[in-house]
């Protein structure tokens, strides 16, 4: 029995963990509204009973609900429940897949996550998790929310050799894989990955699926899940015309951990802030560059020279970034307790300097 879930199912299933969002949204006034509503409001038990009848004959749905909010109000303490709850269902023999229903907004967030705490091991477990949301509240005429649903539990309940166990996503009609994804829309049905390198889930393109396999075999080890109490505090900082040093300045009187600053072009910053964050360096936090732009590799030295506790995020956009920053932290405390002399960098840049697909 699943310590999180406290289900006691023991006939294969697929696991379908609610989180919230737009697919669990109910507009006010659906037809003349859709847009104006509130996320997180129907259970994930209610979403499956919906489209139970179209699951494939045989495939047994077992759900859960881990949250149902809005996730822009994404905690620390959500991602740990989520992650050790999809460890332990990677672990659990009887369960043969994971789909989680989750909101667009921070999907982002959710994606690099999983992948760089439990990727490793939904590839040796020959299992899928499979992220998916929607962007109409499921009142709405013409919900997407139901068909991506059906998309997610088709892919996780198909045989693995179409396409090897690992962490995904699943957006009108196509799947990526979850640590590229990237909401560049505030309304398009493919928002989360309109941008990214996806298939069609129906039929796996083969240059995407070579793409996936480099990712995976360059993949070596997960990072751990921190504890609820034990993220590191990062910020996000855009750098912008009119900046001013004391947008940093004030952080060196704070807790904080880490900084991504995602600069303008080339991941350039103001000039502004070169000073307060030498001493932000200079006091051990840690300093992620990256692009306001959305797109492109950020390459070490370019525009400028990088102080040595800079370090330029590749292709990790900013949440990805702040996520990825989070996590190489935790997982260099973790490795120096127990005597090993990794730094953040290390782990970071297993993250960061993965193959790209294109
Ligand atoms: C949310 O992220 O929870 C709301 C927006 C969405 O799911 O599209």
């Amino acid at each position: 029995m699943s310590s999180i879930t406290g289900i006691t199912e023991n006939s294969p299933h697929i696991l379908v963990l609610g989180m919230g969002g737009t697919i669990a949204g109910l507009a006010f006034n659906p037809e003349d509204s859709p847009l104006q509503y509130e996320a997180g409001q129907v259970g994930v038990e209610e979403l499956v009973g919906h489209i139970q009848s179209a699951v494939p004959e045989g495939v047994k749905l077992v759900s859960y609900q881990l949250a149902n909010i809005n996730s822009r109000n994404l905690t620390d303490a959500h991602l740990t429940a989520l992650g050790t709850a999809v460890r332990e269902a990677l672990l659990d023999a009887v369960v043969k897949g994971v789909v989680i229903t989750h909101g667009t907004d921070t999907i982002e967030e959710t994606g690099l996550f999983l992948q760089a705490t439990c990727g490793k091991l939904a590839q040796t477990q020959a299992k899928r998790v499979i992220l998916t949301g929607a962007m109409l509240p499921s009142n709405a005429p013409g919900a997407d929310g139901p068909s991506n649903l059906l998309d997610a539990l088709r892919w996780a309940s198909t045989a693995i050799d179409n396409c090897p166990g690992g962490i995904y996503a699943v957006m009108d009609g196509r799947g990526c894989m979850a640590m590229d994804l990237a909401k560049r829309h505030a309304t398009a049905l493919n928002a989360p990955l309109q941008n990214s390198p996806s298939s069609s889930v129906g039929l796996i393109n083969p240059s995407w699926l070579s793409g996936v396999k480099a990712v995976q075999a360059a993949w070596n080890e997960d990072l751990p899940i921190p504890q609820e109490n034990e993220w590191p505090w990062v910020e996000i900082l855009t750098s912008h015309a009119g900046a001013r040093a004391e947008t940093v300045a004030q952080w060196l009187k704070s807790d904080v951990r880490g900084l991504v600053v995602a600069g303008s072009g080339l991941g350039g910053l103001h000039d502004a802030w070169v000073e307060p964050l030498d001493k932000a360096m200079a006091q051990g936090i840690a300093l992620v560059r990256t692009t306001r732009t959305g797109a492109g590799r950020i390459l070490p030295n370019i525009p400028e020279a990088d102080a040595s506790g800079c370090r330029a995020a590749s292709a990790l956009t900013a949440p990805r970034a702040r996520i990825a920053l989070q996590l190489a932290l935790n997982a260099a405390k973790q490795a120096n307790l127990a005597g090993k002399p990794l730094t953040w960098q290390d782990f970071f840049a297993r993250i960061a300097d993965l193959p790209e697909i294109r």
